[in-house]
Formats: structure tokens, C-alpha cells, sequence
């Protein structure tokens, strides 16, 4: 068996623009990322560069246009079935109960409703969420929201973890209390995990190997560092530590001057 969960093997994702005649674009070129066994692995890279596309190679929802994508060593064809997937934006049912949001995916697996409805309550608390399952989304908070969609994913038990920036839109306590949590609970099972952020400090603090992308178009990994931070870590105790202050250093180094790029692109995009 490979000692990779999941490998993103020179991928290559161009698409075509639907208003101008035959204008294609060509969003990430000749990309390699390799997820190991258990490994937390961090992608950061400026805004519209490529990070959401390639975590949809990953997950089998965007076929790429060239490249091959490995689930433990076999070539992925369609849904990727051993991932469960945190989206970047809402992605709970409004007309489900909290409950019923986590309980669906176990249904879809064939799983008894009582057995569904009992895990499901065992997830919610987990995440912190024992006696809302009743409530419906907009009933909810924000943070109480991704607590749901995090327990929908880790309900499943999904061997890989593919997060797109899951907590962006969350104040600081939330986020970072958030943070910890998902860190314990990674602790404890050892997933793969590939997890999108804009934001460095997060991404160092989370991870064992942080992936730098370059800005757009024909994005393509630009850097890689090992994250050799003691565990476990508190996300916000950890970004005093002089080791996370030279990791920060470095790899700013290398982000700087492609988040200047990609703010300039967007501004001539919006021009
Ligand atoms: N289906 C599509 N058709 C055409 N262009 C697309 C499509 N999906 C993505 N793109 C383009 O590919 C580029 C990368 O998009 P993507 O969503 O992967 O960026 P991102 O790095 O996730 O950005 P953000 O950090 O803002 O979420 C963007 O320029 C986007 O406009
Ligand atoms: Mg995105």
C-alpha cells in the first residue's frame, strides 16, 4: 500500500471562459502534492490562484485536464469516496434540523436512522453542540454552523479530510478555539488532511508541512516546509514560539510577493 493517502500527480487544470469565444484559461499547471498517512497538510497561496480547484481534483468533483490524482496508490475515478469535504462557503441544508444535517451523509451510507440519529448526537457533542440538534441552521450562529458541518464530515469517518478555508469567515476566539478542536480531534484518529487557509499563521500552526502556491494564472507549488513545532500545540500559545517566528519569516519570504501579484490581478480583474 502507498504511504500516501492522497497524490496530486502534475496536475493541470485549464478552463474555458464562457463569455469570450474559445479564451481559455489555465488556472493550475503541473502541480504535485503529495498528502502521507495521518499527515496535516496546509496549502496557502493568494486569493484566486488555483487552492479551491485543486482541493476539487482531490475530492473527484473537477476532473483535471491533465495530471492524475492517487487515493492510496490507486488512480481516482470519479467521487473520491475515502474524503469528506469541508466546503469554503455554508454548505448545511436550511430545511434539516442540525441533527438531520449530520445524520444525512450515515443515511446515504445505508445506515439505520436510529443509528444514524445516535452517532449523529455523539458527533454534535463532540463539537461542542450537545442539545442543538433541534435547531435549524438559521437558528444557529456562524460558528455553530461550521461545528455542524464539521461533525457532518467527521461522522463519516473519511480517511482524508480536505478543508477549504473552513473558518474563514468566523471571529478570532471562534476560530482559534475551533483550531484546537480540530487538533484534538486529528490527534486522535491521525487523518490526512489537506487543509486550504489564506491565512499563514493558521496554516503554521495547524500543519506538519505548509505548501506554498504561486499567484495565477498556471499556478504551481512555489515552496514546501516542514513544520517541526512541538505537538500538541494551542494555536495561539504556539505563535510566540521564536521557532514559529522564523517559519513565519521564511515562509513569508517566499508568499509576499505572490499575494502582491494575485491582490494586483484582482484589482485589473475588477477594473
Ligand atoms: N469553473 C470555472 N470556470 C472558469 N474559471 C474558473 C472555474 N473555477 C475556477 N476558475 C478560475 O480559476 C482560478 C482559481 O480559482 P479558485 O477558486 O481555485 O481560487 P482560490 O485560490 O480558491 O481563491 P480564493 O482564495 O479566493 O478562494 C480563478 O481565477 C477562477 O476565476
Ligand atoms: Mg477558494
Amino acid at each position: 500500500m502507498s504511504r500516501y493517502a492522497l497524490e496530486l500527480l502534475d496536475i493541470g487544470c485549464t478552463f474555458r471562459a464562457k463569455d469570450a469565444q474559445g479564451q481559455r484559461y489555465t488556472a493550475v499547471a503541473g502541480t504535485t502534492l503529495r498528502i502521507g498517512e495521518g499527515e496535516f497538510v496546509s496549502v496557502v497561496g493568494p486569493t484566486g490562484c488555483g487552492k479551491s480547484t485543486l482541493l476539487n481534483v482531490g475530492a473527484g468533483l473537477l476532473e483535471p485536464s491533465s495530471g492524475t490524482v492517487k487515493i492510496f496508490g490507486q488512480p481516482l475515478a470519479g467521487i473520491n469516496s475515502r474524503a469528506g469535504y469541508m466546503f469554503q462557503t455554508e454548505a448545511l441544508m436550511p430545511w434539516r434540523s442540525a441533527l438531520a444535517n449530520v445524520m444525512v451523509g450515515l443515511q446515504y451510507r445505508g445506515v439505520s436512522d436510529d443509528e444514524a440519529r445516535a452517532q449523529a448526537e455523539q458527533w454534535l457533542s463532540r463539537v461542542g453542540l450537545r442539545g442543538f440538534g433541534d435547531r435549524y441552521p438559521h437558528q444557529l450562529s456562524g460558528g455553530m454552523r461550521k461545528r455542524t458541518a464539521l461533525a457532518q464530515v467527521l461522522a463519516l469517518d473519511p480517511d482524508i479530510i480536505l478543508m477549504d478555508e473552513p473558518f474563514s469567515a468566523l471571529d478570532v476566539q471562534t476560530r482559534q478555539l475551533m483550531e484546537n478542536e480540530v487538533l484534538e480531534l486529528w490527534a486522535d484518529k491521525k487523518k490526512a488532511v489537506l487543509f486550504i487557509t489564506h491565512d499563514l499563521d493558521e496554516a503554521i500552526a495547524m500543519s506538519d508541512r505548509v505548501v506554498v502556491l504561486s499567484a495565477g494564472p498556471a499556478t504551481h507549488p512555489i515552496g514546501e516546509f516542514a513544520i517541526d513545532l512541538p505537538r500538541p500545540r494551542d494555536v495561539a500559545e504556539v505563535r510566540t514560539h521564536p521557532r514559529f517566528v522564523e517559519l513565519h519569516t521564511q515562509i513569508w519570504n517566499v508568499l509576499r510577493d505572490e499575494v502582491l501579484k494575485g491582490y494586483a490581478q484582482q484589482l485589473q480583474k475588477a477594473a
